[in-house]
């Protein structure tokens, strides 16, 4: 059962985003996910709360360290496939990661140069306290809400900047679309934004599908066919 954490000590980076887009395409494919909400501001439980969620996904709050342990038992109870943690964008909310066994970190971070910056420290705050009994914790960046119609210059310096620090990136983009921001303000998964009438869903779904499909291979699964 894969563990995976979105982390960064930068607010607005895209981990809540990332973090529900990577369990809608698992519950799309017949999987279930447990999502752990360790956010006080609860992103993830209002999704939740919203009409039409996935019966697939469920979503547990953390607010504090301490409750990341209750959480998981009761999301275990569900018996997931997959359990997603989510975090606040701080410091403090990032060293969240440490209180469960994870198999991949990543951090989404838009092209800027400050938020690289950002994301370097994310790495080394996860090669510093993620390992266990000697394990390293894998870490991947994941650029965000990047432009869909060109590539800015801004991108390949922020990639460049991060791979001379030794950071890995996953080799899939979140690209910027209206609709994963429409999720969260009418609930549910890319059926409901159909229904909505959202703009650019073809789109979108190939980019979520392109980036599960690079979260899947960095963890060296096999994908599941769309159910
Ligand atoms: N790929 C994207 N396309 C369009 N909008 C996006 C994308 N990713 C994130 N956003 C928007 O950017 C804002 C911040 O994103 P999100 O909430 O995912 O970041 P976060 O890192 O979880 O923030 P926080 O640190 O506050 O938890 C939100 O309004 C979200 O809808
Ligand atoms: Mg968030």
């Amino acid at each position: 059962m894969p563990n995976v954490a979105f982390v960064s000590p930068k607010g607005g980076a895209g981990k809540t985003t990332a973090a529900l887009l990577l369990a809608l395409g698992l519950a799309e494919r017949g999987l279930r996910v447990a999502m752990i909400d360790s956010d006080p501001n609860k992103p993830l439980v209002h999704w939740a709360s919203l009409p039409n969620k996935p019966d697939l996904i469920t979503v547990h709050p953390a607010p504090t360290p301490e409750d990341v342990r209750d959480a998981l038992r009761e999301g275990q109870r569900k018996r997931p496939d997959w359990v997603i943690l989510d975090t606040e964008g701080s410091i403090r909310g990032a060293m969240f990661f440490t209180t469960m066994r994870l198999d991949l970190v990543v951090t989404p971070l838009a092209a800027s140069q400050l938020e690289a910056i950002q994301a370097v420290k994310a790495a080394e705050m996860v090669a510093q306290f993620g390992p266990r009994g000697g394990r390293q914790v894998r870490h991947r960046c994941l650029l965000t809400r990047v432009p869909a119609a060109v590539r800015p210059r801004s991108v390949q310096k922020v990639v460049e900047q991060l791979r001379a620090e030794g950071v890995e990136l996953l080799p899939t983009a979140l690209i910027e679309k209206e609709a994963f921001r429409t999720l969260f303000d009418i609930g549910g998964d890319f059926a409901a934004l159909e229904r909505h009438g959202s703009h650019g869903l073809a789109a979108a779904r190939v980019n979520a599908a392109a980036y599960l499909q690079a979260v899947l291979d960095t963890l060296a699964l096999e994908t599941a066919p769309v159910v």
